[in-house]
């Protein structure tokens, strides 16, 4: 303040006064603030283990404390970082003596369970972080009724599994980081009562989604799957999740992706299923009810073609390009099928072979059609029989991720 004011003086004698006059007031303010915050809080309220900045900012970090500070702090206090202490148990409304927090911090606690509705009676909570903590899962109902939350920071814990209903009630909830969490698990019901999600993205290695894992997550930015390792798509994965911008499942082995996965899906501008390895489409069925804007099929490896009158791509616009598709006998599957929008012949000069062995990779349009017969229910059988599958599966795998690693 002092440098910028000296800087000026060539502004003049009346510029110098102004300035001066100015700096004078904001430093005599500020010595008056500090004053009146340091003597009267240290003294009467506030914890030997913490330094309370002012009425409304205290931070006790590294403080030792093996309670939490439940009235024993200002009440007026909004910014409260309790970094670095001894908590393992965070209780029911453990907070709830200061109800004007406006911002939490509970990093590096050797938090190991937090009960439900511990965070309860903050009406005027905005952002909570729990962070470099040994938290292994996120309990029903123990994010429950943050209405007013806007960022909820839970990267770098040791999350295997979010439990259904775990933020029932907390509805206006912006960001939700669940980064560099070991997230293995998403359980029915786990998003249920989210209401104005603008980003939810999850960590890399889940293995398993149940049905109706989304079910009453409503009015999403963007929902993001990525990195996922799993051996199916269950049916009703996708219930009960409705108005989202971006759903996009990307870089990830879906496995089996089973008959209703995405029933009762609804309202979805943009549906992204982009560089998946596909082990079978037993069914997709994006109907009419699903009302879905625009789906992008991109770049996905699908070792078992559905059925044509098993593909119902009932959606405002698809695109189906640079996808690897079999093209044995069920390659008239892929060609008959609602994945073809418009001409055969530009379908395959922009969708590729994974199969047999002498395509693979090449574009569809190499491959003489009219000489492969169409798959008979018995054929279709026999050329997908269990030996001969698992053998190609794994070269498949071998060939996708050898692709995968260089197109990164
Ligand atoms: C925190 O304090 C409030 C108000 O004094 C009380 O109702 C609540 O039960 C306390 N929470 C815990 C976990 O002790
Ligand atoms: C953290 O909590 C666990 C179990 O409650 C305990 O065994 C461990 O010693 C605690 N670690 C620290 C650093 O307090
Ligand atoms: C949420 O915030 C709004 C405005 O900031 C406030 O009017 C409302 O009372 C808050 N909600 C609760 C449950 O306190
Ligand atoms: C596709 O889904 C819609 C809505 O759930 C359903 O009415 C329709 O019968 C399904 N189609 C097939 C072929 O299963
Ligand atoms: C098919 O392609 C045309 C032209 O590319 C496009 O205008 C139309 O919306 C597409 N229809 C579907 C259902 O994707």
């Amino acid at each position: 303040m002092f440098r910028r004011c000296t800087e000026k003086l060539y502004w003049g004698p009346r510029m110098t006064w102004i300035c001066f006059l100015t700096c004078w007031a904001t430093v005599s303010l500020t010595i008056t603030l500090q004053d009146e915050a340091s003597s009267t809080v240290s003294t009467s309220q506030c914890l030997a283990e913490c330094i309370c900045l002012s009425f409304t900012q205290v931070l006790c970090n590294t403080g030792g404390l093996h309670e939490i500070p439940n009235g024993s702090l200002p009440l007026t206090v909004e910014d409260l970082s309790l970094t670095k202490n001894n908590f393992p148990i965070i209780r029911r409304e453990a907070f709830t003596a200061h109800r004007y927090l406006r911002k939490l911090t509970l990093d590096g606690n050797n938090i190991s369970l937090i009960k439900p509705f511990a965070f309860r009676g903050l009406p005027h909570l905005r952002k909570l972080s729990i962070q470099h903590t040994p938290l292994s899962y996120v309990g029903q109902y123990s994010f429950a009724a943050l209405q007013n939350i806007t960022m909820l920071v839970l990267a770098h814990n040791k999350i295997r599994y979010i439990e259904g209903y775990s933020f029932a009630g907390t509805d206006n909830v912006k960001f939700i980081f669940l980064s560099n969490n070991p997230l293995v698990t998403i359980q029915s019901y786990a998003f249920s009562g989210l209401k104005n999600v603008e980003r939810l993205i999850l960590p890399s290695g889940i293995k398993e989604i149940e049905s109706d894992a989304f079910n009453n997550l409503q009015h999403i930015g963007l929902l993001k799957l990525t990195y996922m390792d799993l051996k199916r798509l269950l049916p009703y994965t996708f219930r009960a999740l409705s108005y989202v911008h971006v759903l996009s499942i990307q870089e990830s082995d879906l496995g089996v992706i089973y008959k209703d996965a995405f029933t009762g899906l609804r309202r979805i501008n943009n549906l992204n299923i982009l560089n998946n390895k596909i082990d079978a489409i037993k069914q997709l069925n994006l109907s009419a009810d699903n009302e879905i804007g625009t789906f992008r099929f991109l770049g996905n490896h699908i070792l078992e073609a559905p059925r044509a009158s098993d593909t119902i791509l009932d959606v405002g616009t698809i695109s189906a390009l640079n996808n690897h598709f079999p093209c044995d006998c069920q390659i008239h599957n892929v060609l008959e099928s609602d994945f073809v929008n418009g001409s055969t012949m530009e379908f395959q000069l922009h969708n590729f072979c994974i199969s047999p062995i002498e395509f693979n990779g090449k574009p569809m349009s190499v491959v003489d059609f009219d000489g492969i017969a169409k798959c008979h229910e018995k054929v279709f059988k026999d050329n997908l029989g269990s030996r001969g599958q698992d053998l190609r599966s794994t070269l498949i795998l071998i060939m996708f991720f050898l692709a995968v690693s260089n197109f990164f």
